[in-house]
């Protein structure tokens, strides 16, 4: 019998506990033994069928030698971070969904999960369900990877295609995606790109082999979108999706952002709705590779912890390709990055055109919303500064 320990029992805990049990012949039968969770950390005792495991005292999954993976789903840095390090102090491999903990505080842990001989694996925190992380890190080993780009959020995903589909407002597209358990605690992060942000520098950690300040990557989310903007790039063969980058430079840097875009309607990326995610990975031996599936929800996300734990238990003895540089040298702002942009303005166009390139006006009418020339990240900031702008966003090229 493995046992395991999981902390917190929040929606992505609550759906390890129930693969563990639903799934517990599949697993066992990859095992080799039966997979057990032993012990559950909460804050706050709570009735149903978990009730039994619980303990509100870290130092019971701690001291128990009988627990070898710890799955941490509690999230944010603080009390997770702790028991994250003190786990991995203790010899038990720890797996986890939390974007925000990998994000700010993975390389470190990774270091330490190496000189302790034990994994830190984190495939639930980028796409939920989907396996992104590891083709990333193994299947497109041999590749240099120069771009990683998707649909990173499930909430906002499914905001956009409430909104446009049945005309739900804002507010009760988010209050239905909270209800399916999609959201995050606070739906800021969801909203404002940040947790899309967090997952986008993950990716990126692990595209290019150095870590990612999440506090140097824009990140710009769907509460400024107007419908107007939807509707007029639709008309115009485009989709408008919130899209998080990271990007090799041609000199050498690397860049990462977060910000809605417009797709060309051809592109597979643009047809992805609901709670689902995409992410492309763009390999120069492979060429363009997409996975796409539930990027949130208690099953989804609860799959990736659960074959994560498998793994770190048959690793042998540890995954050595999964980790990264601290260096964040060669990090640059993505105003250098150039791409088409689509504009609405009040008013007219006017003289303002020739700095542009070549136009293509999508709706005159009091207002003016056109498409440019491929321009810098800078330019659109000025042109956005210069001009009475209702909506600025990049085209994917
Ligand atoms: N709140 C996140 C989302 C959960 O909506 O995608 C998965 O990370």
């Amino acid at each position: 019998m493995i046992q395991i320990a999981i902390m917190g029992l929040g929606t992505v805990g609550t759906g390890v506990a129930r693969v563990v049990a639903e799934n517990a012949r599949q697993i066992e039968r990859k095992l080799g033994e039966p997979l057990q969770v032993k012990t559950v950390l909460v804050r706050h005792f709570k009735d149903g069928p978990y009730r039994q495991l619980m303990t509100d005292d870290f130092r019971k999954i701690e001291e128990d030698d009988s627990i070898r993976v710890v799955v941490e789903t509690i999230g944010g840095v603080g009390a997770a971070y702790e028991y994250t390090k003190r786990a991995l102090m203790a010899g038990k491999h720890v797996v986890t969904a939390n974007k925000q903990l990998v994000a700010e505080k993975g390389c470190e842990l990774l270091a330490l999960a190496k000189k302790k001989n034990v994994n830190y694996l984190f495939e639930a925190s980028v796409g939920g369900g989907i396996p992104v992380l590891h083709p990333l890190t193994q299947c497109m080993a041999a590749n240099r990877i120069d771009e990683v780009y998707g649909i990173l959020n499930g909430t906002t995903n499914y905001i956009l295609t409430r909104m446009v589909r049945t005309g739900a407002s804002f507010a009760d597209a988010l209050q239905e995606a909270q209800a399916k358990g999609y959201a995050e605690a606070d739906p800021t992060a969801d909203i404002e790109g940040i947790d899309a942000g967090r997952k986008t520098c993950i990716l990126a950690d692990l595209a290019f082999g150095h870590q990612v300040d999440p506090e140097k990557v824009p990140m710009e989310g769907i509460s400024k979108l107007s419908l107007r903007d939807v509707k007029l790039a639709e008309r115009a063969g485009y989709r408008i999706k919130l899209l998080g980058r990271a990007v090799r430079l041609p000199g050498g840097g690397r860049t990462a952002y977060v910000a809605p875009h417009l797709i060309p309607e051809d592109n597979p990326i643009a047809g992805v709705e609901d709670v689902f995610n995409a992410v492309v990975i763009r390999g120069n031996a492979t060429g363009d590779v997409m996975f796409y599936g539930k990027g949130a929800g208690e099953m989804p996300t609860a799959s990736a912890c659960v074959a994560d734990v498998m793994e770190a238990l048959q690793a042998s003895p540890r995954r050595e390709e999964i980790g990264w540089s601290p260096d964040t040298d060669g990090f640059e702002d993505p105003a250098e990055l150039q791409s088409r942009y689509y504009f609405r303005i009040e008013g007219s166009l006017g003289d303002a055109a020739g700095s542009f390139g070549q136009v293509e006006v999508l709706s005159e009418n009091g207002e003016t919303a056109f498409l440019t020339d491929r321009i810098s990240g800078l330019e659109a900031r000025q042109q956005a500064r210069n001009l009475k702008t209702l909506a600025c966003m990049r085209v994917l090229p």
